[in-house]
């Protein structure tokens, strides 16, 4: 894939091309322009003026790169001493990767999970990834090398994102989205931009219910608000299919699988039981209910 062609305006989903100076985006009927910076990453962050959360967390992130991996790792280790390296590579697992396919990373950080997703979609894959922190991404790229796969890097917001539908095999997000200002519409985008029949796994944290009436359990829900944190049930679009759901990292964290299906479920609730003379269906059972 060429990344730069595939690439929509963020707000309108129009095609976005190449101006002459090399490094500017734009695309015909819209007032938009995205710059590509100095270190190569395409800036797509949209609306360029961020939601309050959303600009916090970009704040956040881009003083608290360098000291990010350490930390996230102590996090883990907390967790009824969990094994890091085996939890990245289980959540990533989920997305039964192959060679030769194309994944997006949302939140990508300094690249973590990046370095797992790019093992197993070698030779001949092609990584996506982005984030909302110019310089959590930056460090990623200075880590992450290869010559046996495509990878291609963007800032964006992952509730907004610049592709046409059905672009990647799979799309990938871990460990932001319980603080997305608009989690629903990131949902909603995370699943459109992957193929019928493709994979999305997300997660972040979530003290698993049986957790929560916990002594240890209880300091860290006092201690961190965002391990207070429901799973977002609610915002998985109605085209998901053979949803799954874990607690990993000793139950502090959720990771939610599914696939995309073609369209919404749906009940047929005129479809009459057989062997009846008279009709018998959901829609006739709920009219005659008092519930
Ligand atoms: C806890 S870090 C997780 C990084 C990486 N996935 C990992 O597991 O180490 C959360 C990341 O989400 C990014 N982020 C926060 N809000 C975002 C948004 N609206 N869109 C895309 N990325 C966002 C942050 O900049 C940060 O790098």
């Amino acid at each position: 894939m060429n990344f730069l062609q595939s690439l929509r305006c963020p707000k309108n989903g129009l095609p976005l091309q190449l101006e002459n100076d090399g490094k500017t985006l734009t695309a015909n009927g819209c007032d938009c322009t995205y710059e590509i910076l100095d270190n190569g990453i395409v800036n797509l962050v949209y609306p360029t003026e961020l939601l309050p959360e959303d600009a916090r967390e970009q704040y956040l992130y881009d003083q608290a790169f360098q000291r990010y991996d350490r930390g996230v790792s102590w996090v883990f280790e907390t967790l009824n001493h969990s094994n890091e390296a085996e939890t990245r590579q289980f959540m990533i697992g989920l997305m039964k990767l192959k060679p030769g396919m194309t994944v997006l990373e949302v939140g990508a950080g300094t690249g973590k999970d990046s370095a797992i997703i790019m093992e197993q979609i070698a030779p001949n894959g092609h990584a996506v990834l982005s984030d909302l922190s110019p310089n959590m991404l930056a460090l990623a790229k200075e880590k992450l090398h290869r010559d046996d796969l495509q990878i291609d890097y963007f800032l964006g917001n992952g509730s907004y994102l610049p592709f046409a539908d059905g672009t990647f095999d799979a799309v990938f997000h871990f460990g932001g989205i319980n603080t997305f200002s608009e989690r629903k519409r990131a949902f909603d985008e995370l699943t459109r931009v992957v193929k019928v029949g493709g994979k999305v796994v997300v997660g972040d944290e979530s003290v698993a219910p049986w957790l929560r009436n916990q002594p240890t359990w209880q300091t860290l829900l006092k201690a961190n608000p965002l391990f207070r944190a429901e799973v977002p049930f609610e915002d998985v679009p109605t085209n998901a299919e053979q949803f799954g759901i874990h607690w990993i990292f000793g139950g502090g964290f959720y990771v939610m699988e599914y696939v995309v299906g073609a369209k919404p479920s749906e009940v047929d609730v005129t479809l009459n039981m057989p062997n009846k003379d008279f009709a018998d269906n959901w829609q006739v059972r709920a009219d005659k209910s008092t519930e």
